[in-house]
């Protein structure tokens, strides 16, 4: 099959799997290694971030990436058979490097070939998230007392030290990754952003203490994740924390509403976050507040044992 014919049919596949998903973009092999099979056509892309930059307290400082398109009744042997093609261009990732790995994001309800993924050493690891606005969440009561308010300048190290504690707990689950510059990082974006005119960072406070941060993008800045979704006004939801002793007393669930609430403002059609997979208190959070998997980032980390 050529490339048009394969796009054309993952394509029809992906559109009766969901929605939300948005039609593939076209098929742009600049800066990529192409890979095929019969009834498959696979883009292999290698990043890398320096070890000082903020975007590796996210990251690996490499990821080889693989973007699949997948047609016709074998879409499992065929990624197999993609995914076997790739590990030779991950030859330049020294064999338990930690800081390497190998991803393929999929459509989260194109199932077919998960069970190919974890033969390959493969785990679902991260998940982008969508919440339509008129999705209802399902929170425990309000609690009294909890008041969410903009943050200001004068929040600097409570938001810092409020990020840095989701840090260290999403570190557990094996993406973000913690480095020795991270403070510096974390206190210039937080920085960056109390100055800035739209408010991005909100506190929640119980009796006037602050014990919880949510961290949001609106259109056009959260532009950028519109290449995920079928669309127009996505709003992004960057973080959100409770500090440790507070969590489980609802105070990330008026976070959670408040943010709603200003995407609802703002109209935006779709909320979008990322979250960790295995993180006990995030998932089972994110569903019942109304999300649901749109896109699983498998992770291979490191990409060569
Ligand atoms: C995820 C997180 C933000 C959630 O905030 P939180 O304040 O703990 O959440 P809430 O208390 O508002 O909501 C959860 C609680 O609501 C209650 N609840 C959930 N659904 C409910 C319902 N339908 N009816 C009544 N109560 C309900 C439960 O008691 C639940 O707590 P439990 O699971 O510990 O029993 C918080 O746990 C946290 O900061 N975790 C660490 C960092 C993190 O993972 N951040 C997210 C990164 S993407």
């Amino acid at each position: 099959m050529d490339i048009e014919v394969i796009s054309t049919e993952h394509a029809k596949r992906l559109s009766a799997e969901d929605s939300l998903l948005p039609p593939p973009g076209p098929w742009d092999g600049t800066g990529a290694t192409p890979l095929a099979t019969r009834d498959a056509a696979a883009l292999a892309t290698r990043s890398e971030v320096a070890a000082g930059s903020a975007a590796a307290l996210w990251r690996p400082l490499v990821e080889h990436r693989l973007e699949v398109r997948l047609a016709g009744s074998g879409a499992a042997a065929q990624l197999g058979e993609l995914l076997d093609q790739w590990e030779e261009l991950l030859g330049d990732c020294a064999p338990g490097d930690w800081d390497t790995a190998a991803v393929v994001t999929r459509p989260s309800r194109d199932t077919v070939g998960s069970d190919t993924l974890l033969r390959h050493g493969f785990a679902p690891a991260r998940v982008i998230a969508v919440r339509p606005a008129d999705r209802l969440g399902s929170g425990p009561p309000a609690v009294p007392g909890v008041r969410i308010r903009r943050a200001e300048p004068r929040d600097l190290a409570t938001a810092v030290r409020l990020h840095l504690e989701l840090n260290q707990y999403d570190a557990q689950f094996g993406l973000v990754t913690p480095r020795p510059e991270q403070e510096r990082a974390v206190t210039d974006e937080v920085r960056r952003l109390l100055a800035e005119r739209e408010p991005s960072l909100w506190i929640a406070e119980l009796y006037g203490e602050p014990l919880g941060i949510v961290q949001l993008q609106l259109p056009p800045e959260s532009d950028w994740t519109r290449e995920h979704v079928a669309a127009r006004r996505v709003g992004y939801l960057t973080s959100l924390n409770v500090a440790e002793q507070a969590r489980g007393s609802g105070v990330g669930s008026a976070l959670a509403e408040h943010a709603h609430q200003v995407f609802d403002e703002a109209g935006v059609e779709v909320a979008l976050l990322h979250h960790a997979l295995a993180n006990p208190r995030s998932t089972p959070f994110w569903y019942a507040q109304g999300y649901r998997p749109l896109w699983t980032y498998w992770y291979r980390r490191p990409a060569v044992r």
